[in-house]
């Protein structure tokens, strides 16, 4: 039995596998510039987390339909709670989505249909996190917020993703102010390849209840004391950190030292069908290169669900 846990940190674009992103095109009529799912998993060899990204948006154009972000949840889902999830607080890029001429509401409605039954056909009850591009302007960005009012009694907060440096949490500050007067929920992704200023930033600024990635709070002491002390927690994602160069290598990673710092970690799959792995194969990656203990292993598990957006009765449930 894995052990159950939470995914806090989950793009469900970057759950898209090759076999149904090449089922998808034949689907929709769109041609994908790989001849098969061998030469498209050959593209998988990334340097950072732009050459991730181009991909990441190039594989999108499949994605046409309602049926087709049913179908892309629905096998997250089922993969996921085969490794242990029994909760998932899933982000959603839709402005990767407007721009290609697809509404809002195709997008919302797609994965609703899998989300709304998520907890009966696979065991997992879910979350949805909108997410902002900081690539993009913050006026898109209030664009998007705008859009998705009608939608908001299925939509639990708001994050920040793509490219990170030269896009500071600080650009986001209003449209933060107007989620949260929303009643949204407040993430965003900080210190993956940016500065530890940026995760400050998002605290101090755009007023995160919790940090994504956070991984580069390791260089400055005073952040790491706290983020202890406020018990703000970090989703990390350690075979992401690995495919996209944030550290050489798995046995490189700062989750032991990060645990004995005394912070709030939580281990999450990020783009599993990018890095190579789903929740639980990141658990297990850890556990034999980290030499995490059972004890460590429970302690990101408890956290997992401690850190979620789960209220106080749901939490009992999902465990
Ligand atoms: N970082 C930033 N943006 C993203 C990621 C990531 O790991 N995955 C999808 N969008
Ligand atoms: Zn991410």
């Amino acid at each position: 039995m894995p052990l159950p846990k939470a995914e806090l940190h989950l793009h469900i674009e970057g759950t898209l596998e090759p076999e149904l992103a090449f089922e998808l095109a034949a689907r929709n009529g769109v041609t994908l510039p790989y001849a098969d799912t061998d030469a498209l998993r050959e593209a998988y060899a990334f340097k950072d987390l732009q050459s991730f990204l181009n991909l990441y948006y190039e594989l999108m154009a499949v994605l046409r339909t309602e049926q087709d972000f049913t179908d892309l949840a629905n096998a997250y889902l089922a993969r996921a709670a085969a490794q242990g999830v029994r909760h998932a607080e899933i982000f959603f890029d839709p402005q990767a989505h407007i721009s290609r001429g697809l509404s809002l509401g195709t997008v919302v409605e797609g994965l609703w249909r899998a989300l709304g039954d998520s907890e009966r056909n696979h065991g997992v009850s879910t979350k949805l996190i909108m997410c902002f591009l900081r690539d993009e302007s913050a006026d898109s960005a209030l664009e998007t917020l705008t859009a998705a009012q009608p939608y908001l009694d299925r939509i639990t907060g708001v994050g920040l993703d793509s490219a990170e440096v030269g896009h500071p949490p600080a650009k986001f500050r209003e449209v933060y102010e107007v989620a949260a007067r929303l009643g949204l929920r407040r993430v965003a992704h900080a210190g993956e390849e940016g500065p530890p200023q940026y995760i400050t930033e998002a605290l101090d600024v755009l007023g995160v209840e919790r940090v994504d990635h956070g991984l580069r709070c390791m260089e400055d002491p005073a952040l790491v004391e706290r983020l202890v002390r406020e018990r703000i927690p970090l989703t990390l994602c350690p075979l992401s950190n690995v495919r996209l160069r944030a550290v050489d290598t798995l046995a490189d990673h700062p989750l032991p030292a990060m645990l004995d710092a005394g912070l709030m970690c939580t281990v999450n799959s990020d783009d599993p069908a990018y890095f190579g792995g789903y929740a639980g194969d990141n658990f297990a990656a850890v556990q034999q290169t980290l030499g995490l203990t059972e004890d460590r292993l429970r302690e990101l598990a408890r956290n997992s669900f401690r850190a979620s957006f789960l209220e106080d009765d749901e939490e009992r449930r999902a465990r």
